[in-house]
């Protein structure tokens, strides 16, 4: 028996189907991810009180996958959200159809007061949703005895190409958007809804309020998940699929790495785990150091450093294109890996570990249900080496499920210095994605140095109102190297430096991501600072590009 409610969620590709389970889990409600076209067997089911279906990238109409029948036989409730909705209407009967024009962001929703008045005496499931609308404000009760017909309630995040022309037998549309289209669906009788809307995206009105009115009030989940929880599974789970044999975790210096190097030297034996940090030159300032530190804190026995900087720049020679430049530092962190691994004579089943999170496998295209679309590849997830790991089932994420701030949560909860927990994440190509273009050695120092200074203001300096540290405030910040000379003046002779662009964003999970508002006194004088102390570098520039349209890394 399961001692834990959980909601189930069923993945068939969307970019935001992690933020659903991220939601629900801020709730206290334990979530689990899986692919949607998974059978779904008793144990899987055992304490599910809720099933959501996700959002695709596909039609219903074209390649998307298909749940499980078994749904639709059970008494469990179900929440569609977008294509999951379309998915649900398609499996019962209902008809969607392309829509001519893609609707995107912003929506208001109106509520239907007559369909409302309905289900609330007819289904008990759909009374206990919407009273949790009611109870989150979401609309007041003033609105049932209203003399319209439908009243606008909130203003939904919606991005669908496909719209529900019928609807399966049985179900009734509860909220139409303004544009015209069913965004909020019931069924009558059965505890079945759907969102044509993102609930689980921040700029959604009221969408945590939604989804909490679905898995509280209508499943009746118990709000006991916590990351001590999780922390207190994860071992049990981590002895269970290592099973004696020995593992491999490479570690970069950042939050993920060491997270997962703590979770193994809490769960296994020390003998048993061995870390291997390979120095590419392509670190920031002073990391080695650092790393050497912190892993010997740990009590690891098997610690193995590489010194391979030459290794990887002579890789990286005369290579511009970014994808070719992080495929080559991939390839060569498992090639020297490999070695590594003969030369330490580890058995041909030792098990790769990696500090992956659930954003670097959904935007490498292995989201769960390994239906969403490649955006870029990290080094970690699509080596082809790592896939044939992948493939003979040697490969352990422990963090795979997590987002950056949960990692962080529970590094804490491992007594993790905080200073190492803070630190602003790091890619696994390190600088040779901030370098544009060629990567060198001349060009790897004069970032170093310019970055070091960036960090170590942002680190001085303090935002007055919130007396936090610019370092605190910012999610992610670093400079870039840009292939690219300016004219300036030195003395009283002139100057052809680099231009150098200072990147500095706020996040929740580094999905998307806001342009920090620096003062412009900060700014301008970290530029002066960085122009004074780096001589390579001629001009200082400021990235004011969110994500999306642009990356958070410039290659
Ligand atoms: P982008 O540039 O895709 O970055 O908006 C999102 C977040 O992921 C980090 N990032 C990586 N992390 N290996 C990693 O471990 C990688 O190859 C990689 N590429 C980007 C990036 O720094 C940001 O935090």
């Amino acid at each position: 028996m399961n001692e834990q409610d959980k909601i189930l969620i069923l993945d068939f590709g969307g970019q935001t189907t992690a933020l659903i389970g991220r939601r629900i889990r801020e709730t206290g409600v334990y979530t689990e991810i899986i692919p949607g076209d998974t059978p779904l067997s008793d144990k899987i089911l055992d304490g599910v009180k809720g099933i959501i279906l996700s959002g695709s990238p596909e039609s219903v109409y074209a390649a998307g996958a298909i749940p499980d029948k078994r749904i639709y036989n059970s008494e469990i409730p179900l929440l569609g959200i977008c294509y999951g909705l379309q998915r649900i209407m398609t499996d019962l009967g209902g008809k969607v159809v392309p829509l001519p024009k893609m609707e995107y962001g912003g929506v208001e929703i109106f509520m239907n007061l007559k369909t409302i008045k309905r289900l609330s005496k007819f289904n008990k499931a759909a009374q206990r949703f919407l009273s949790g609308f009611t109870k989150r404000k979401i609309f007041e009760l003033r609105h049932f005895f209203s003399e319209q017909s439908k009243f606008p309630a909130f203003t939904a995040w919606m991005s669908h190409g496909d719209t529900l022309s019928e609807l399966a037998p049985g179900f009734i549309e509860t909220g139409t958007s303004a544009t015209g289209f069913p965004a909020l669906i019931c069924h009558e009788e059965k505890p079945w809804f759907g969102l044509q809307f993102h609930p689980e995206v921040s700029h959604c009105e009221f969408g945590s309020s939604i989804l909490a009115s679905f898995v509280l009030d209508v499943c009746g989940c118990a709000q006991n998940w916590t990351m001590e929880k999780y922390l207190e599974k994860i071992p049990a789970q981590l002895r269970k699929q290592a099973n004696g044999k020995p593992l491999l975790l490479l570690i970069s210096g950042g939050v993920d790495s060491t997270v997962t190097a703590a979770l193994l030297l809490k769960a296994l034996p020390p003998e048993q785990v061995h870390l291997m940090y390979i120095d590419t030159g392509l670190m920031r300032s002073g990391e080695t150091e650092e790393v050497t530190t912190i892993l010997n804190r740990f009590g690891v026995k098997n610690l193995h450093i590489l010194h391979c900087e030459n290794e990887f720049l002579a890789a990286l020679k005369n290579h511009e294109s970014p994808e070719e430049k992080r495929k080559i530092i991939g390839d060569l962190f498992i090639s020297i890996q490999e070695r590594e691994v003969d030369r330490l004579k580890l058995p041909e089943d030792y098990f790769l570990v990696q500090g992956t999170l659930y954003t670097d496998l959904i935007e490498s295209g292995k989201g769960i249900g390994k239906k969403a679309h490649l955006i870029k590849s990290h080094h970690n997830v699509g080596s082809p080496l790592v896939e044939a790991k992948r493939a003979a089932g040697k490969i352990i994420e422990p963090l795979g499920e997590l987002y950056k701030d949960e990692a962080r949560a529970l590094g804490r909860l491992l007594s993790l210095d905080e200073s190492l927990v803070g630190r602003h994440p790091f890619p696994g190509p390190g600088l040779a994605v901030r370098i544009l273009g060629e990567v060198t050695h001349e060009k790897c120092a004069i970032l170093r140095e310019a970055d070091a200074v960036f960090i170590n203001e942002l680190k001085r300096r303090r935002n007055p109102v919130t007396n936090k540290t610019l370092y605190e405030e910012i999610w992610q910040a670093f400079a870039v190297l840009l292939p690219v000379r300016s004219v300036g003046i030195a003395g009283d002779g002139r100057k052809y430096g680099w231009v150098l662009t200072l990147r500095a964003i706020t996040s929740a999970d580094g999905m998307t991501a806001d342009v920090y508002p620096f003062n412009i006194k900060d700014i301008t004088e970290i530029s002066t600072l960085i122009t004074n102390t780096v001589p390579q570098i001629g001009r200082v520039c400021l990235d004011i590009s969110s994500k999306p349209p642009a990356t958070i890394e410039w290659e």
